[in-house]
């Protein structure tokens, strides 16, 4: 019987397992930490990058109305005057009057979580972002700002975009990177931290589509999530009621998935209308507009923006795959990952160290290496390889024995199933890169 957790005891499990296998440390570690920010091990960074693949993949590469950029994490203040971050992206910060201790006011209900008093100072406008200077000289006109969110970089190349694809709306521009917010108190592991990658696209509509490509985002993205493999129960759509809009929203839905510590946002999908677009165009003085030429008409393109974070959405895929269950009379953890996300899909595991056997299964590592994430395994007794690899989620054990060396077939081991079949060496790649679909 396989059994879930909940609560606290999951989010635990999990942050042991992602340190003790290497999905992700305390970042600085060495130097007691850095309690906002969080490192990337060898397996973190397969799954990491995983996460980021399969958004691009439905984002970009399946769609023929959807391009890429990269631009710049850092910027200068006209960016963010005109987005409205230097004047609204706060939140507000109290002190306790008895342990000092500091608190989003909006997040503590009146009652320090520290020491239990109730007595705070007046609330003050924290701004999020982090300031920095850009070259050596000082003063207002050097300073930059780390961007808080990657959307400003796609309403900035809107025109560049425009002019070197020739699209026309509905069209839309992704982009995946690092965004930076100087949060009170991030929390919950990878959750909430002052570092973390995001996943945005912002599509470009006529005003009169905006509606419908709202709601068509919202499923289309909450597709994507039960796609990869979390349960329909684990999801939720959340619509913001109108007074709790961000300043450049219409309508607001999150995609919430169920946490430890109960729903909480995973993505939020915006209707930004005209805001960014009219907002830049006033402040740079360049037009940011479509000229429809059937209708002889020249308009603001509304905007639909599905905002997800990468390394959020890779703890929520981690809480949700977390199984135990029960396997030859012993308990095991196991990550019941989607293939495609999984750290590596194909664990090649010689039965023993005997040299021939070493290297016959180097030549099976080097044909399924082209296609597909490998682990190499030669330590331990083959049951507790096993083990290891379900607790890191491995949906396949190649493993070559002795009789491999006489029949050339291998045995292919199912994570879910634990079922093991025989199959040709010469079939592997195919028979492998079928199951893992
Ligand atoms: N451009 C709109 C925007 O940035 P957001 O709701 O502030 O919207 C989008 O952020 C997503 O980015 C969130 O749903 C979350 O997944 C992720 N995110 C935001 N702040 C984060 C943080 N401090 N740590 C990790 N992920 C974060």
């Amino acid at each position: 019987m396989a059994e879930h957790d909940s609560g606290d005891d999951l989010l635990e499990k999990i942050t042991n397992l992602a340190k003790r296998r290497g999905f992700f440390f305390p970042s600085a570690e060495i130097y007691g930490g850095f309690r906002s920010a969080y490192d990337y091990g060898p397996l973190g960074v397969n799954m990491l990058r995983n996460v980021k693949n399969a958004w691009w993949r439905s984002m970009v590469q399946l769609r023929d109305d959807i391009v890429g950029i990269d631009a710049a994490i850092l910027g200068p203040p006209a960016i963010w005057a005109a987005s409205g971050h230097l004047e609204t992206f706060t939140d507000p910060l109290v002190d306790c009057k008895k342990c000092k201790e500091r608190w989003r006011e909006d997040k503590i209900d009146g009652v320090c979580p520290n020491c239990g008093s109730t007595e705070f100072t007046e609330a003050r406008a924290f701004n999020l972002m982090f300031k920095t200077q850009a070259g050596p000289v000082e003063g207002e006109g050097a300073t930059a700002y780390l961007r808080p969110e990657t959307a400003q970089g796609m309403f900035t190349n809107f025109a560049n975009v425009l002019a070197t694809t020739r699209r026309k709306p509905p069209f839309g521009i992704a982009q995946i990177g690092k965004s930076f917010r100087n949060e009170i108190t991030p929390q919950n592991s990878i959750f909430r931290t002052r570092e973390f990658e995001q996943m945005e696209m912002e599509f470009f509509v006529p005003p009169a589509e905006a509606d419908t490509w709202y709601r068509y985002w919202i499923e289309t993205r909450h597709r994507w999530y039960l796609e990869l493999g979390i349960a329909p129960e684990k999801l939720r759509l959340h619509e913001h009621a109108a007074a709790d809009l961000s300043h450049y929203s219409r309508g607001t839905t999150d995609i919430e998935f169920d946490f430890p510590w109960g729903f909480d946002e995973l993505e939020g999908i915006a209707n930004r209308g005209d805001y960014d677009l009219t907002q830049h165009a006033n402040a740079s003085g360049v037009r940011l507009e479509y000229f429809d030429q059937a209708n002889n008409e020249r308009y603001v393109p509304y905007v639909i923006e599905p905002a997800a974070g990468a390394t959020r959405a890779m703890m929520a895929f981690l809480l949700a795959a977390y199984e135990e269950d029960v396997v030859e009379g012993e308990t095991r953890s196991v990550l019941r990952l989607h293939p495609r996300l999984a750290p590596y899909q194909v664990a090649v595991l010689p039965l023993s160290k005997k040299p021939d056997l070493e290297g016959l299964s180097r030549e099976v590592l080097g044909l399924l290496q082209p296609h597909v994430m490998c682990d190499f395994d030669l330590t331990q007794s083959i049951g507790r390889r096993y083990r290891r690899q379900d607790e890191i989620g491995t949906p396949l054990c190649v493993t070559i024995d002795f009789d491999s060396l006489e029949d050339r077939a291998v045995t292919v081991r199912d994570r879910d199933t634990t079922t093991q079949t025989r199959v040709a060496i010469d079939d592997l790649v195919a028979t492998v890169l079928t199951r893992l679909v």
